[in-house]
């Protein structure tokens, strides 16, 4: 049994209706039962507060039991030039390097053709599971008469998406009793437009379910126990492997040419060697996509995505062929560098926090107001420019060396340096190993000179 011996003395008990509590009484319940030693944490929470309490309200309103902000850093990637625009790109991140990382991938890429970015498909899919113990020929037929008064059931949802040029694309019976014994289920194609579309899927879902239990309990082919379907659950799916964006960068190798000590060709060569490593090595591919989504997660946030989706899908679609592998790639033919990420990606421009939050707002402000489809690319792009900076610093300098830049100023910033300490010292370690021992102590030598 886990026992917190820390809290083994103090008798804690649990409380009953603390969503029903005030901010206020939340936040006192907190400090007397887990921070009574601790003021200073509770006041942690209020220093979070913003001083405007309109916004404020909107942030507690986002969920539940809110009881301060978490702040991440919004920042600004310049320079992206994708499909002919020159955009810069809002990304939401708490990790250092990955921001100057995108941006340099950016710059590099400008001068060389840009990012091309395309999107192959848009389709979401939503499932309703169910049961049903009986003949599956009936099954079927039942099915195709009921389709149309599935559709039909469902108008009163649709007809704004359907306005809007989306809507349910298609209802399929999939027949599932090789995996578990009568278990079935309605797979349903939809086209959400700008739209995330959850809601609207989950909605529809749960109505099909309705009506095709109600419709099997009057289907008068059916025997009682078949008439007794048994609906598991309706829910969309987050793998969306045709809802499909490729971006991509190439150029002739010889414009690969940054590098003092590597020329273009042999760039190429360690470059590629290190994606297909990503390709066959499943350890190396977990850490290679990380990197991507890195990229992707930071603006799929701060355009008020949901990252949780957009990982568990890209995720499952690097898994698609039975084995973990590389969502880009990467060749070298007749002279030309090629390189690419194709991603599954269901991304709303409308409608969830996109109209709420007012950072969101002004992250698809910068943006330009992109549609869903616009948006997926610039995303992809992210992730793809995010994986070149990092392959770029594995293959040459390795990866330390702009993380120990970071971590210098990190350390600086610790113990106050001014302006001019962090040049002297910046340049010093650019031949000196940075610790944070190091660094305290040539700060310490510098003021004591
Ligand atoms: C760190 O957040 C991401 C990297 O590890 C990605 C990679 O190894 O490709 C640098």
């Amino acid at each position: 049994m886990f026992v917190h011996s820390k809290l083994a003395s103090k008798m804690i008990k649990p409380i009953t209706g603390f969503s029903r509590l005030t901010k206020k009484e939340k936040i006192d319940w907190l400090a007397e039962t887990y921070l009574k030693d601790r003021p200073e944490d509770v006041a942690i929470l209020r220093q979070y507060w913003n001083e405007d309490s309109r916004l404020q309200q909107l942030h507690d309103e986002f969920t539940e039991n809110t009881l301060s902000n978490f702040y991440l850093p919004f920042g600004l990637a310049p320079n992206f030039l994708i499909n002919g625009d020159l955009l810069a790109i809002p990304m939401a991140i708490e990790e250092s390097s990955v921001i100057a990382a995108a941006s340099k991938a950016a710059k590099f890429w400008r001068t060389r053709g840009g990012f091309k970015a395309e999107v192959i498909d848009t389709k979401k899919i939503g499932q309703v599971h169910f049961n049903f113990f009986g003949n599956k020929q009936k099954l079927k037929q039942f099915f195709k008469t009921t389709k149309p008064k599935l559709l039909e059931a469902v108008k009163p949802i649709t007809r704004n998406m359907e306005k809007r040029g989306g809507g349910v694309l298609d209802i399929k019976l999939k027949d599932k009793t090789a995996e578990i014994a009568n278990y079935y289920q309605l797979h349903c194609e939809f086209e959400t437009k700008d739209s995330m579309g959850a809601n609207f899927i989950n909605s529809c879902l749960e109505k099909f379910a309705e009506v095709f239990q109600n419709e099997a309990r009057n289907y008068p082919d059916f025997s009682s126990e078949e008439k007794d379907i048994e609906i598991i659950m309706s829910i969309l799916s987050n793998y969306v492997p045709e809802c499909l964006v490729r971006a991509e960068v190439s150029c002739p190798v010889e414009e690969l040419n940054e590098n003092k000590d590597l020329n273009g060709e042999d760039f190429a060569k360690k470059f590629i060697q290190a994606v297909n490593i990503a390709e066959v090595e499943p350890y190396r591919a977990v850490t290679h996509n990380k990197g991507i989504m890195n990229g992707i997660d930071a603006v799929v946030l701060a355009t008020g995505n949901d990252f949780r989706a957009v990982e568990a899908g890209i995720h499952a679609y690097a898994a698609r062929n039975g084995k973990y592998s590389s969502l880009t790639h990467a060749s070298l033919e007749n002279g030309i560098f090629k390189f690419w990420i194709e991603i599954p990606l269901a991304l709303g421009t409308v409608g969830g926090l996109t109209s709420l939050h007012p950072l969101v707002k002004l992250a698809l402000d910068i943006l330009q107001q992109p549609s869903a489809k616009e948006l997926m690319k610039i995303v992809a792009v992210a992730g793809l420019a995010q994986n070149f900076a990092a392959i770029n610093s594995l293959t040459t300098t390795g990866i330390q060396q702009g993380h120990m830049k970071m971590h210098l100023m990190n350390i600086l910033n610790q113990h106050n340096a001014t302006a001019a300490e962090k040049k002297i010292l910046t340049q010093h370690f650019t031949k000196h190993t940075v610790t944070h021992s190091s660094a305290v102590e040539e700060l310490k030598k510098l003021r004591n000179s």
